[in-house]
């Protein structure tokens, strides 16, 4: 597998899902720029960065995300850094003709019927997936790019109580990890997540102490995807 030895850069190096990556990584050529070192906020640091390292692969993991309720406080962070920051990477990757793989999100489906399709309408759900629904349309523009929509979380399930009658498809952060290598050479978009379950079932597993909670007030009743694109590939 000639991809295993190419660099890979993953924007937001610090970050949750990136910090398991360092981790778990066994053969994959990662680098873990922190903000500091690329700043997705300004071209210049994004293209100094890609410049020195010139991976062949950037993995834009970068970005606001939690608490949810941020994006609809802090609506400028939230465009700065989902939106405006993942074009200027899309920008840069675009010149240095750098693969960009994107980490967007289920919650950009409308979440009603659950099983949703990688071209199925969308309708994001919240304050969040719009801003993540930002960045996939700039990736879009540029051919040589992934969106990946994610549904996944840390391990063991963080929370005290987890939704009994809301279905997803939760996958842990180290099975995503296994999957990337599998994934970096494919384009387009690409829905990732596990078994379409309850999130207390999916979360009793690691956690066996979570308590049933009713998310219905706060979610809509089936962010769930169809997964049977990435069963081929997996
Ligand atoms: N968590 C999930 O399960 C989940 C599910 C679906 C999709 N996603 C997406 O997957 C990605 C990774 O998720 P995560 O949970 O690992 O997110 P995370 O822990 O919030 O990591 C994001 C990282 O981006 C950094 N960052 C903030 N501003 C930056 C800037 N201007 N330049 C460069 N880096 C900057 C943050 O640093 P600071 O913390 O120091 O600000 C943080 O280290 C996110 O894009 C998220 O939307 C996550």
């Amino acid at each position: 597998m000639r991809a295993l030895t190419k660099k890979i850069v993953i924007t937001g190096g610090k970050g949750r899902f990136a910090k398991t990556l360092k981790k778990n990584n066994k053969n994959l050529n990662l680098f873990f720029p922190d903000k500091k070192e690329l700043n997705i906020l300004s071209i210049k640091s994004i293209e100094k960065y890609l410049k020195k390292i010139k991976p062949k692969y950037v993995l834009h993991a970068a970005g606001l995300s939690r608490p949810m309720n941020i994006h609809d406080k802090n609506i400028s962070k939230s465009i700065d850094l989902n939106i405006i920051g993942t074009a200027n990477v899309v920008k840069i990757c675009e010149k240095y003709k750098i693969k960009l793989i994107y980490f967007s999100t289920n919650y950009i489906y409308p979440g009603k019927k659950g099983n949703y399709k990688e071209h199925d309408p969308i309708l994001p759900i919240n304050s969040y997936a719009w801003s993540k629904l930002g960045g996939e349309c700039s990736v879009r523009l540029y051919k040589n790019s992934l969106i990946l929509r994610l549904c996944m979380c840390e391990k063991p399930f963080v929370h005290n109580f987890a939704f009994s009658d809301i279905n997803a498809n939760f996958m842990f952060h180290e099975d995503v990890i296994k999957i990337i290598p599998k994934i970096l050479n494919k384009k387009g978009v690409l829905n990732i997540g596990g078994k379409i379950q309850t999130v207390y079932n999916f979360a009793k597993k690691s956690n066996p102490k979570v308590k049933r909670k009713s998310g219905k007030k706060i979610f809509p009743p089936n962010p769930s995807m169809n997964i049977s694109k990435l069963k081929k590939i997996i």
